[in-house]
């Protein structure tokens, strides 16, 4: 077997040993099937490919200090890939069918799961795709759902950092009632020219503004955005965002602590009374944001002046990596152990 350094690891892509699948046929879905080879051999008229019946999830296996594997919320993300599913005309997958395959690919793949000293994890991505030839625009006859696994190194190398991020108002990543809501691949594909001109410009996100009237706080290209002004945990609501598991376990958190929950729209310039915002997602919990540039306007938002993460923000980074990680008490049964 091949050592693997678990310190060089990024977010990218290595092989693992296993993979699992499940076809839905004639109206229902099959046994799962476990494979270890890396292809897919798909009809090039499937679906997916000309008009994006594809949905796809993303989370998380954490070793702790005694050794076992966590996965985290797993029924979230279950629930939020039948919406997808809803979203675009694909077949439901029971949650338990999507439970059980994850369990099953991360345990066949055990090995791959970076150890607890690393702060690496085991990033989970279920996908599912239309399947079967038609070249007419509706839902396919046959769906395809598989999971892979891939180790990913820690989001922050170089310790907890802010961020800057920047708007641009050229650009929208979903429409104001369209499929912003939900986990399609479409919706990445339209946020990666601006994605790509922010990373030139040196930010590490788009921030996007709502798609209708460029007045309300939407989310960040893959992300969601949360602001803390004095006792409150501000966090926009909108037609056009993803619902992240991440935000919603760190609004219960940030409820536990004290901090009152404000979801709602969030007028853009807020953010200039903000003393804390950040990112969330499942790839860093929490990254922070130093400085929110507005291209089009030429006016900047200095949210961290000493460049330093807040003290809120550290407290539910420290939090939520705890349970995740088994260092901190599960309260509200968020972790599955993988036996
Ligand atoms: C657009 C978008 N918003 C928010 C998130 C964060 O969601 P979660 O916390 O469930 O990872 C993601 C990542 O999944 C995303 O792609």
């Amino acid at each position: 077997m091949e050592s693997i350094n678990w310190s060089d690891l990024s977010f990218g892509y290595m092989k693992t040993d296993y993979n699992v699948r499940c076809y839905y046929r004639d109206g229902k879905w099959g046994e799962l099937e476990v494979s270890s080879s890396e292809i897919i051999n798909i009809h090039m008229a499937a679906t997916c490919l000309h008009y994006g019946q594809e949905s796809f999830e993303g989370l998380k296996a954490f070793k702790g200090k005694d050794g076992k594997i966590r996965v985290f919320r797993m029924d979230e993300n279950a629930k939020r890939m039948q919406s997808s599913s809803r979203g675009i005309k694909m077949a439901e997958l029971p949650v338990e069918k999507f439970e059980e395959a994850i369990r099953k690919v991360v345990k066949l793949n055990e090995r791959f799961v970076p150890p607890y000293e690393s702060g690496a994890a085991l990033y989970i991505r279920p996908l599912m795709i239309g399947l079967g030839a038609q070249v007419g625009v509706k839902p396919a006859p046959e769906y395809m759902f598989m999971v892979f696994v891939t180790p990913v190194g820690p989001y922050f190398k170089g310790g907890f950092k802010p961020s800057k991020v920047c708007i641009m108002r050229d650009y929208d990543r979903a429409a104001p009632h369209g499929t912003g809501t939900i986990k399609v691949g479409g919706n990445y594909a339209a946020s990666l020219v601006a994605g790509e001109k922010a990373k030139e410009l040196g930010y590490a996100a788009v921030l996007y503004l709502d798609p209708k009237e460029k007045k309300y706080l939407d989310e960040c290209g893959p992300a969601n955005f949360f602001g803390i002004r004095g006792n409150s945990y501000i966090t926009p609501q909108s037609n056009s965002i993803l619902p992240s598991i991440t935000n919603k376990s760190l609004q219960q958190l940030a409820e536990d602590m004290g901090l009152k929950v404000e979801r709602r729209p969030v007028p853009f310039d807020e953010i200039a009374t903000f003393e804390e915002a950040a990112e969330c997602g499942t790839a860093a919990v929490i990254a922070p944001i130093s400085q929110i540039d507005d291209i089009d306007m030429n006016k900047s938002y200095i949210i961290s002046k000493d460049g330093k993460p807040g003290p809120v923000c550290e407290k539910l980074y420290n939090k939520l990596r705890g349970i995740q990680y088994g260092d901190e008490p599960d309260t509200y049964n968020w972790v599955t152990t993988i036996e």
